[in-house]
Parts: structure tokens; sequence; C-alpha cells
């Protein structure tokens, strides 16, 4: 087994997301030292390139350090391209005979990466299977969203595939999956005595997830007005994350049986409801800066008058007898005042007080991105010669506490995960299926009335109605907690 090679073909190597993500994922994981031994990558697209081609797009994104100029040549030694169609047959039968030719390439695992846009995505998925397959060694299969862009094209994309793969070939990714803090949250949840009690309707208000990002579409306009904020971040990343928060306990941490979990409370929540969506899109701010000037509308790769949202903030119900009744407030933009993603668990009033209303509600904070952290805000008394509650909180910033642990990138571990087998950081298909009927009705009915998407200004916290929403729903922001930098 140990000296069975593997090889990773990357599909659409001359794209964007090849050369920013995939390429130096490959060229991490290699230096680190953490793929099998011989391993070979094929690059293939459409374009007449080569493996030096390739090299000059992506280095600028490896951050190569001195030392390692050595070993950055040994990587590519291990590199190929192959330029083909992605329809005929005859190009796909030749980059099998590609592979072939490499060391025990007939006997090799296989690793297909589609970065590729949908169009040619069935053409390449049947042209695979038809063609490149390993004989000896499995093949394994990795396709980047989006999945469809409501629940019937989901469901043909997904029979498509089940007709060609397995689903334990399948790798749908979904690079939220990949992160520390969304990692965390099954260790956090199920490996503490201490949260368990008070993890349901009983104890939490409400339960905010959010994903902030300061900047605009920037020349991605074209692609993000075919999804807009709602199937770009929101169906896919934040959903994720709230089923991780929302689900049972799983019988054991196999993928299966978490995934069956994440399953089974999608299958609880009703369709969103437009009355309790806010959508909006940013305009310019004539007194900003550079990009900041300019509105989504403004990006010359936006159509005209698009009412393509890039602000929602959402809320859905989990109806089970552990969530009833409580409101789950998803929250994501472009173009904000900061770069943030977020699990805010929000507690209920303490009953009976008697500090005349002066202790603000407890909140878990769990942050995944910038600067991971496990915070609880909580009333102390304030230190001193007074006996007032105020407010503080019980702080794990990991940059402090974890000093120089390396976290690696989401795709470092998510390719790694592929190469091992290991499935529980992908999405399996009836979490996509459930995924897009929660999300299909919204997003048909904004698309069909051309509802128009409240203004925000470039750089601002959003629309003023998504926090009246988030207000109607009993979350409480009041904007008196500052959090103080430890002293290092
Ligand atoms: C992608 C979205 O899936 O996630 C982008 O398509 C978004 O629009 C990105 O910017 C955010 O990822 P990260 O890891 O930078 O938070």
């Amino acid at each position: 087994e140990d000296d069975v090679p593997h090889v990773f073909v990357v599909f659409g190597a001359s794209g964007d997301l090849a050369k920013k993500k995939i390429y130096p994922t490959l060229w991490w994981l290699y230096k680190d030292g953490l793929l099998p031994k011989q391993t070979y990558f094929v690059g293939y697209a459409r374009s007449d390139l080569s493996v030096q081609a390739v090299r000059d797009k992506s280095t600028q994104y490896m951050k190569l350090q001195d030392d390692e100029k050595d070993k950055f040549e040994e990587f590519w030694k291990y590199n190929y391209y192959v330029k083909g169609s992605y329809t005929e047959r005859t190009d796909f039968e030749h980059l099998n005979q590609e592979i072939n030719t490499l060391p025990k390439g007939d006997l090799a695992h296989r690793l297909f990466y589609l970065a590729l846009p949908p169009t040619v995505f069935k053409d390449v998925s049947s042209n695979i299977r038809l063609c490149c397959m390993g004989h000896e060694g499995w093949s394994r299969i990795i396709v980047e969203k989006p999945f469809g862009h409501d629940s019937e094209s989901s469901d043909d994309l997904s029979q498509h595939l089940s007709k060609l793969f397995r689903e334990d070939q399948i790798y749908r990714i979904d690079h939220y999956l990949g992160k520390e803090m969304v990692q965390n949250l099954m260790v956090l949840r199920f490996g503490n005595k201490m949260f368990s009690p008070l993890w349901n309707r009983d104890h939490v208000q409400c339960v905010v997830i959010t994903f902030k990002e300061p900047f605009g579409t920037m020349g991605r306009g074209g692609y993000f007005d075919e999804s807009g904020i709602i199937r770009d971040v929101m169906q896919n990343h934040l959903m994720q994350i709230l089923s991780l928060v929302a689900m049972e306990k799983p019988a054991s941490t196999s993928a299966e049986d978490i995934r069956d979990e994440k399953v089974k409370v999608l299958k609880c929540m009703p369709p969103l409801d437009l009355d309790n969506v806010v959508v909006g899109q940013y305009t310019g701010d004539p007194e900003g800066q550079g990009d900041a000037k300019n509105g989504y509308l403004d990006d010359p790769t936006v159509p005209k008058g698009s009412v393509t949202p890039t602000f929602a903030t959402a809320v859905v119900f989990v109806k089970t007898e552990r969530w009833d009744g409580v409101p789950f407030i998803m929250k994501c933009g472009k173009a904000l005042n900061e770069r943030k993603a977020e699990v805010r668990i929000q507690f209920k009033d303490v009953p009976g007080d008697i500090f005349g209303g002066q202790c603000k509600r407890n909140e878990l904070v769990i942050r995944v991105q910038p600067q991971e952290a496990v915070y609880c805000k909580m009333m102390v008394k304030a230190p001193g010669m007074n006996i007032n509650p105020e407010e503080s909180e019980l702080d794990l910033s990991y940059g402090a506490r974890y000093k120089g642990v390396k976290m690696p990138d989401a795709y470092e571990r998510l390719i790694l995960d592929v190469f091992c087998g290991a499935q529980l950081h992908f999405v399996r298909s009836d979490e996509l299926r459930e995924a897009w009927r929660i999300f299909t009705p919204l997003l048909h009915k904004l698309e069909k009335e051309k509802i128009k998407p409240a203004p925000y200004k470039y750089g601002s916290r959003g629309p003023q109605e998504s926090d009246d929403l988030a207000r109607r729903f009993g979350f409480i922001f009041s904007g008196t907690y500052k959090w103080t930098k430890p002293q290092l």
C-alpha cells in the first residue's frame, strides 16, 4: 500500500481558484511532508499552458520562504500539465494515458479536483467516469460550489453524480468545515459538562451566526450576481455552522453518525419565510477610500439594476424539543465595517433580578475568524471598593493560549482529508438537499418578485432593518461591552 502512488488532478488549472487556493495548498501539504510519498500533480485545462505557466501564476500565493527554494523545485518536478477540452472524450482518454505513464500510474489512487464553472461540470464528471478512473487504486472526486442554484438544479446535479460515483467517492467542499473553530464545535459541545445543560430553549434566548467582510465583490460581480449572498454564504457556510450548533449528540464521532445528526436538524427546519428576512445591497460611500466609493451597481461586471442581495439577515427556527421557539439569526454581508465570522449564543435574562436591571445577558461567543477565540461574556463585581455588577469575560484567545501553534488553512485540512478518505468535513447529498429545501422558496420569491434590497453604505454595519429584525426576535445588542486585549 505504501508504494502505491497518488495522482491529484486539478481540472481548471488555469483558473482563479487553482492558482489562489489549490496549488498553494498542495505546496504547503507537500512541504510539510503531509502527502503520501509519490504524489503526482496533474493540471488540466483548455488553455495552452505548461507547468512553468501554472507555477508562474500561483507562486505569488504560496508564501514561499527563503529556505524552501530546493524543496520548491522538487515539488514542481512532481507536476504535469495536460491541455484538453472539457467535452471531448478523446481528450480524457489522453489524460488517462498521461496518468498511466507516470511511475506505476496505472495502479495509482486518483483524486480529481473540479475547480470549474458549473457549465462544464456534468461533462467533466461524466468523462472522468468514462475514461480516467483508477484501475487498481481508488478514485475520489472533489467538487466546489455552486452545487446547483435551487432544489431542482441541485437534485439534478446530485442525481447526475450519483449515477457516476458512489457517495463515498464524492467530496463536496464547504471550506467552512475546514476551519478550526467550526471543527471545535463538536468538542466544545460534547466534551464539556458545563455547556450541555444550558444548550436548549430553557436557557438560550437566541443564537446569532454572523459572517462579515469589509470588501465588496471587486470584479467578481459577474459570478456573484448569479448567486447573491444567500447562496454564496448563508445556504452553505452559515447553515453548516448552524447544524453543528443545533444538532443532537451523535452516536459516535464517525462521519456518518455526525452527518446523520446534521441532516436530522435540517429536517426539523421549515423553509425560510420572507417576513423573517432582510436583504440589502451596498452603495458607494462618497467619503470612502478607493473601492469604498463604489456601490455594488458600480461594478462593471454587475448587470444594471440588479436586485441581487449582498447582505442578508434571516431568522430560522428548529422545531425540535430542544430548540422550539428559539430564533437562529443568520447574518452575512459584503462591504461591511469589519471582517468577522462568529457564533453568538445569547442566554436569557437572570430571573428574579436583584441588581436593579444592571446585569447584561451572558453570551458564549465562538469566534471563527479572525483571531480565533472562545469567550464568555459574564457579569462580575466591578473590582475594588464597590459592589456594582460589571460586564467582563472568560476569554480563551487562541493567539495567546496557543502561541506558536500552526493553524492549518481550511483547504489544507480538507484536501488532506480526501487523501485519507475522511468524509466528516464534507457535505453529504441528503444534507445538501435539505439545505436547498429550506432556502429555495425564499430565493424563488425574491427573484420572481424582484424584491428590492435595502441599501446600506459600504463600510457600515448593514441596513438598519437588519438590526430591527434581530431585535424583533429578542436579540439584545447593548453595545456596552468592550473587550480588552489581554496584556501578554
Ligand atoms: C466563499 C465565498 O465561499 O467564501 C466568498 O464564495 C467569500 O464570497 C469566502 O469571500 C469567504 O471565505 P473566508 O475563508 O475568507 O472566510
